[in-house]
């Protein structure tokens, strides 16, 4: 399955529903998650996120283990998505920034 990871928090560009055959990404107020039971690994959302949020679960980066068990919970709390959204104003000012999961809302 691919999980959506910290730098996601904040930015929302939603770029990745678009391509999603299965439309698996739910939504919350500043961040996505994937579904891992709808999840079918063909890689196209990987590339099409401009924050580089997305990762294969095998290749979550060191020290965002976390974000896994956090995609399959809240993927079954929060809306589906299907449709891009305008990202926030700021959101390429908190591209890259460090530390976002406390700002994770639910
Ligand atoms: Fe959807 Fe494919 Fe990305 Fe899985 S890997 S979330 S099926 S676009
Ligand atoms: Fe988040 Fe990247 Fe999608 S910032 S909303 S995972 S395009």
């Amino acid at each position: 399955t691919f999980v959506v990871t910290e730098n996601c928090i904040k930015c929302k560009f939603t770029d990745c529903v678009d391509v999603c055959p299965v439309d698996c990404f739910h939504a919350g107020p500043n961040f996505l998650v994937i579904d891992p039971d709808e999840c079918i690994d063909c890689t196209l959302c990987e590339p099409e996120c401009p924050a580089n949020a997305i990762f294969a679960e095998d290749e979550v980066p060191e020290g965002q283990e976390q974000f896994i068990a956090l995609n399959a919970e809240l993927s079954k709390i929060w809306p589906s998505i299907t449709e891009v959204q305008p990202a926030a104003a700021d959101a390429d000012a908190w591209n890259g920034k460090e530390g976002k999961l406390d700002l994770l809302e639910r």
